[in-house]
């Protein structure tokens, strides 16, 4: 079996890569472990920039997310018992998110690939990628039961920090940068009518909160709790008291409660290892970096990946060049940095360490006084969270 690009991995960075490499007529595989139903349920983000709705418009896969994702041109930010709004708007010259659930974007690109192509395997499962050194690089998988092998003329690795892909680079030739945070996120989905328009990102003494929503009927909250907490030590009243407690503000402002359909905890880490290719390897996606989840970075990084290596390869096969396909690294690496600071940023900003003092609580609400009270300070803000322009 022979393909132009072998793709490892089915989640947004290798689906939006497939879908944007056939619309330039590039022929590819994608290779996913696991079932179609679980990849499809993995809860994660919901907020996209304009680059990845381009994207996926000009990929064919927007028309639900046109009729469905919510449009917000503002966030909220709580914090010494005070709500302020940032007109992300306004601070941008016009850019806008959307609200729309990375699960929603890997069913409609799911469903266009499986109907229109290129090829998509689930659970094939890549156990290694050889020769990604020489002019034929190779994946090795196994799919219904058989041993096989997908020569390609370049691999991409969409398959998470821990893939295949990354583990096929040898340890001298790429390095990994990381961090690990203190605390963990309790997400939950509850079946209730947000309580606010806008994302609702909360500073308080008993730590982060984070209001946002999936649709008009349901809710999706998170709190920021201990490292190895279990999602069962929980009753839903004591979420909803907790979340009451840390979004509570002067005036009068009331969090809906719902029933709870989903619970998950997650950890918040941050890595990025470099360089984000190796020979006719690339690395895309999780693979190359993780973001904390404060700010919504990471969908919207994995697309700028995709769109960024799908342009160099549709300029490779019209002219023969190789030059955007050699800058892919840096390009990517310098956006991810970027997107590595400003979630660092939002996430020690907001959250509460286990060994903060009373100084450093004084500095975080000193920071976002200033966020309410400079429009240069809130620009800063709105234009790294509303996306930067791709170059
Ligand atoms: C969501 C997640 C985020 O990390 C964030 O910053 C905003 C929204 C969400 O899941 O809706």
């Amino acid at each position: 079996m022979h393909t132009t690009i072998g793709i490892i991995g089915g989640g947004p960075a290798g689906l939006l890569l497939a879908r944007l490499l056939h619309t330039s007529g590039i022929d590819c595989v994608v290779l996913e472990s696991r079932d179609r139903a679980y990849v499809e349920q993995r809860q994660r983000a919901g907020v996209l920039e304009q680059a990845t709705v381009d994207a996926l418009r000009g990929s064919g896969a927007g028309k639900r997310l046109e009729r469905e994702a919510l449009v917000h041109e503002g966030i909220e930010l709580r914090f010494d018992h005070r709500a302020h709004r940032l007109d992300l708007t306004g601070l941008t010259g016009g850019r806008r998110v959307w609200i729309y659930a990375q699960t929603e974007v890997v069913k409609d690109l799911i469903a266009l690939q499986l109907d229109d192509g290129p090829p998509l395997h689930f659970e094939a499962r890549a156990h290694a990628v050889e020769g990604a050194d020489t002019d034929h690089p190779a994946i090795r998988f196994t799919h219904a039961g058989r041993e096989q092998t997908l020569t390609c003329d370049y691999v991409v690795g969409c398959d998470g920090f821990h893939g295949v892909a990354r583990s096929a680079v040898p340890p001298g030739a790429q390095r990994t940068y990381e961090r690990s945070y203190p605390y963990s996120w309790f997400g939950i989905l509850a079946d209730v009518a947000p309580s606010c328009d806008e994302l609702i990102y909360a500073h308080s003494p008993r730590g982060f909160a984070l209001h946002s929503m999936r649709s008009s009927t349901v809710s999706r909250l998170y709190l920021q709790v201990p490292n190895g907490t279990d999602p069962q030590e929980w009753s839903d009243e004591q979420i909803w008291d907790e979340l009451d407690t840390r979004f509570a503000v002067d005036g009068d402002w009331r969090l809906r409660r719902g029933p709870i359909t989903a619970k998950a905890v997650l950890p918040l880490r941050s890595s990025v290892t470099e360089p984000m290719r190796h020979g006719r390897l690339f690395l895309a996606g999780d693979a190359a970096h993780i973001v904390p989840p404060t700010g919504a970075k990471g969908l919207n990084l994995a697309a700028t990946d995709a769109i960024v290596l799908a342009r160099a390869f549709a300029h490779l096969q019209d002219t023969g060049s190789t030059e955007l396909l050699d800058a892919y690294s840096d390009t990517c690496l310098r956006r991810a940095w970027r997107a590595e600071h400003f979630s660092y940023f939002m996430t020690t900003t907001l959250h509460t360490g286990p060994t903060q003092t009373d100084f450093d609580t004084r500095l975080q609400l000193s920071q976002l006084d200033r966020i309410a009270a400079s429009p240069h300070a809130a620009a800063e803000l709105a234009e790294n969270y509303t996306g930067l322009p791709l170059a």
